[in-house]
């Protein structure tokens, strides 16, 4: 059987940090209700002229360099973002050139906050099925220029910075012993797009338009399709909660985050966060997590990862990989 093996993962953020004390300073908020809602502490914002594919870039650099392979080992770039550099071309097309790449395929996939599980569902696919060998899955956003600076409701959640991991064949028994990801699932209900859209876009508006949520809609829902996506994918895989080394989940807010650990029964250290330091990267916050938790020592190969995500549309999925 052919399985997707993790062999690196790498990420990059912008050098300017953002406290909440400094955003108290421009908008009507505080540390103390940022914090105490969402467990935000602070965010990365990207500079002037420093664009989604930058991030990118160094991400996917930084990816290959741990996995010890080059850009020529890879037959597929696949960008997770929501924030594209330019409507086209895709963003990964731009992260292909300055990784000095001149063969395979390089496309964006679009599923907001869940972007990176969607894209690591298709590559995976991919592998699997024969069509590439080695993949680049990167998950990089710019959030910061989809906000509206004043409306504080939303504009203190999120940050910009970029992950990536590389995956590759590897022939394997077939057992959830075998090291490389195990399956993925993916979901999407085009039915909640108001609870969480950008009200511009090419077709639409013709600008780029600024980032709009109902916060509480979408964290019951979030609630509730993660815990769905987290029981299919044990299900599938005749496992249980307490076969789980790392519960890996996108970072959007604390409460959610430890709601899902409270849930799986996890012992609080077993969940990788970094919401306080990132905020919300949307699909770079996986990654992100994933390259803090293996650089510091905590998940290690062999260990079983869970990673789960919820996102506009609303999206939703997750991926079970033993690292
Ligand atoms: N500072 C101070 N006060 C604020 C702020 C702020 N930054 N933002 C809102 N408030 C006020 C509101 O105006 C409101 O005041 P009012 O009662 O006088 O009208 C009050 O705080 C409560 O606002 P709510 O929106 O009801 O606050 P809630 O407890 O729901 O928390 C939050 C809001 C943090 C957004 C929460 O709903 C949440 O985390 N939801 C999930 C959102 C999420 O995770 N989104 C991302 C997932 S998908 C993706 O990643 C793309």
């Amino acid at each position: 059987t052919i399985r997707s093996q993790v062999k690196g993962c790498g990420s990059y953020l912008p050098a300017k940090r953002i406290t909440n004390a400094e955003l108290a300073q421009r908008i009507d908020t505080s540390d103390e209700w940022i914090a105490q809602r969402t467990g935000i502490r602070e965010r990365r914002i990207a500079a002037e002229g420093e664009y989604t594919s930058h991030l990118g870039i160094k991400a996917a650099k930084d990816a290959l360099n741990d996995a010890g392979m080059s850009a020529e080992d890879v037959d597929l770039v696949i960008c997770a973002t929501a924030t594209p550099d330019d409507t086209f071309p895709a963003t990964a097309t731009r992260i292909q050139e300055g990784l000095g790449m001149v063969r395979g395929a390089a496309f964006d996939v679009q599923a907001v906050c869940s972007g990176f599980i969607y894209a690591l569902s298709i590559a995976d696919n991919f592998i699997r099925c024969g069509q590439a060998k080695t993949a680049i899955v990167v998950g990089a956003e710019t959030f910061s220029r989809i906000l509206d600076w004043e409306d504080r409701g939303t504009c203190v959640l999120f940050g910009d910075g970029a992950g990536a991991v590389v995956i590759s064949a590897e022939e394997g028994a077939g057992t959830t012993d075998d090291r490389g990801i195990l399956s993925t699932h993916i979901y999407s209900d085009g039915r909640h797009r108001d609870a969480l859209y950008v009200d511009g876009g090419p077709s639409t508006t013709g600008t780029a338009g600024h980032l709009r949520m109902e916060g509480k809609e979408v964290f019951r829902h979030a609630v509730v399709r993660m815990a769905e996506a987290i029981d299919t994918a044990l299900e599938t895989n005749n496992l249980t909660a307490e076969d789980i080394d790392w519960l890996v989940p996108h970072q959007a807010n604390l409460r959610i985050i430890e709601s899902m650990g409270r849930r799986l029964k996890l012992p609080d250290d077993r969940v990788v966060k970094t919401v306080d330091k990132h905020a919300n990267t949307s699909a770079a916050s996986i990654p992100l997590a994933l390259v803090e938790a293996t650089r510091d020592g905590r998940i290690k190969a062999g260990d079983l990862v869970l990673m789960e995500a919820m996102g506009g549309g609303f999206t939703w999925g997750s991926a079970l990989v033993r690292w």
